[in-house]
């Protein structure tokens, strides 16, 4: 079967929590094309209903609702009307998350706790919730990770805390589901164009021009990069594939590849 010229998502449905924007909206988008309906959930009603709205405009089904994944119950009222609506979830996408550099001394504890909370309690909430609303088995769940969980970067250190949490919980419940019938992965973008992370992250054109540089494929990457990974993922191809943390990520985790970091110029 090829994935990217059947429908291969039609009848299933996905639910993705972060869906509002970015790469989640745009994972939503992608297996809207394929044939799946789409639930999506953010912290604002008018933001998520919008990004249901341009499902639907390309000719896909979706439906937005509020619901903020540190609040438990929000989370699971959200995963029933999806249900009610759609049917057995098929796939579910947890990519909620906040963001922002800042030294450890430039931080409070409530900084700390925010990302924490949002980011790893978060995903908590919504894979424990979507336990009771999934196809068992058959499921697929991916959580979106990130390249600090492994390679600490300076003021960064509630983001990357929050993403090693995520990727022990992935593996941790690869094997407590993985009897079920439910496979558990996470996907660890690298820079992704266009987005709200890195216009946090880099912030101007200088900041992205010199951490381009040191990627070993020079360039960002794109939003249809990561949505199209986690097609494969949820797709029969990869039956197989569980506890997997996958860098889509032009090589960026493995360190600095820039010019400048060559301390020994090689001849040639
Ligand atoms: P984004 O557009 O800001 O996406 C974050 C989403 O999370 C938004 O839809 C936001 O919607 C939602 N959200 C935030 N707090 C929430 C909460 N408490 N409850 C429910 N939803 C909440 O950012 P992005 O850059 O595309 O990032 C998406 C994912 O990719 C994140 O997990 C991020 O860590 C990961 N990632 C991104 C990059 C990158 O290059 N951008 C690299 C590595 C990993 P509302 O504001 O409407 O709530
Ligand atoms: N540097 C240091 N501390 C910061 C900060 C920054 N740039 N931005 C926020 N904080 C602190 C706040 O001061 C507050 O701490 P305090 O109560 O001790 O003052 C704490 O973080 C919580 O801030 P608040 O604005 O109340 O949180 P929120 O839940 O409304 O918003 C954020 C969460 C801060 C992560 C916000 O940036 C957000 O909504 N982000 C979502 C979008 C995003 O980050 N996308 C990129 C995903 S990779």
């Amino acid at each position: 079967m090829d994935i990217f010229k059947d429908r291969i998502f039609a009848g299933k449905t996905v639910f993705v929590a972060g869906g509002s924007s970015g790469i989640n909206l745009g994972i939503a988008q992608r297996f809207a094309e394929f044939g799946a309906r789409v639930g999506l959930i953010s912290r604002t009603q008018d933001r998520v209903a919008a990004a249901a709205r341009t499902i639907a405009d390309a000719g896909g089904e979706a439906m937005g609702m509020a619901a903020d994944v540190r609040d438990y119950d929000a989370v699971a009222a959200a995963f029933a009307a999806v249900k009610d609506s759609y049917g057995d979830i098929d796939i579910v996408i947890s990519g909620a998350a906040g963001n922002f550099l800042a030294p450890v001394v430039g931080m409070s504890s409530n900084a700390f706790k925010t990302v924490i909370d949002i980011d790893l309690l978060g995903t908590f909430n919504v894979l424990r919730a979507s336990y009771d609303f999934i196809r068992k088995p058959g499921a697929s769940i991916i959580s979106i990770t990130a390249g600090q969980a492994v390679r600490p970067v300076m003021f960064q250190a509630h983001a990357g805390a929050a993403k090693a949490g995520i990727n022990n919980l992935t593996q941790c419940l690869a094997m407590e589901w993985g009897p079920a019938g439910i496979r558990v992965n996470a996907i660890s973008p690298g820079p992704i164009g266009h987005t709200e992370g890195m216009a946090r992250l880099a912030p101007s054109e200088e900041a992205t021009r010199a951490l381009k540089s040191k990627i070993p494929l020079r360039d960002y990457g794109t939003k249809r990069d990561i949505a199209d990974l986690a097609l494969f993922l949820c797709s029969d191809n990869a039956k197989y594939i569980t506890g997997a943390i996958i860098d889509c990520d032009g090589g960026s985790v493995l360190g600095d590849a820039s010019a400048d970091a060559l301390s020994v110029r090689p001849r040639g």
